[in-house]
């Protein structure tokens, strides 16, 4: 299987190890990262991964997807709860979308209980802690399999 996948990360997860452990636990993002490369690698599909604490890079970053992967995991972190573009552009998107969650973001303060994604992904996951990534990367594979 060839397929390309890409991880994109809102702001802040760049600050992961650093940030709120009590939320996001220790593993820091270079060694998350590090962890997504080696799963993809043993199931046999590319992986790209992607940070950014601005809004328009991740849209514009989400629109150039578009001709380049095959499916999109995302965090988008403190977007998730206001950003009407990255949904748009998600939207755009014609190929499987995985939200994702560090946190239960839906046990925490209300303002982060409503995601303006949900909707319009394949799917998500969420509360299961750096883990969650790698659990993303196992279904987007059985998800470009069908
Ligand atoms: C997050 C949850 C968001 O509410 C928060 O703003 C983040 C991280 C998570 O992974 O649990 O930055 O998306």
């Amino acid at each position: 299987m060839n397929n390309k996948i890409i991880i994109i990360n809102g702001p802040n997860l760049n600050l992961l190890g650093e940030r709120e452990q009590s939320q996001y636990g220790s593993i820091s993002y270079d060694k998350l990262k590090e962890n997504c490369l080696r799963k993809s690698e043993e199931l046999g599909f590319k992986v790209e991964f992607a940070q950014s604490n601005i809004e328009g890079e991740l849209v514009n970053i989400i629109q150039e997807s578009r001709n380049k992967y095959d499916g999109i995991i995302i965090n988008a972190a403190a977007f998730t709860h206001t950003s009407v573009a990255i949904r748009d552009a998600l939207d755009i998107f014609k190929k499987p979308i995985i939200e994702l969650h560090i946190s239960n973001i839906y046990k925490r303060e209300e303002f982060r209980q409503k995601s303006l994604i949900s909707d319009i992904v394949t799917g998500g996951i969420f509360g299961l802690g750096a883990d969650g990534y790698i659990l993303a990367i196992i279904s987007m594979q059985k998800l470009l399999k069908k």
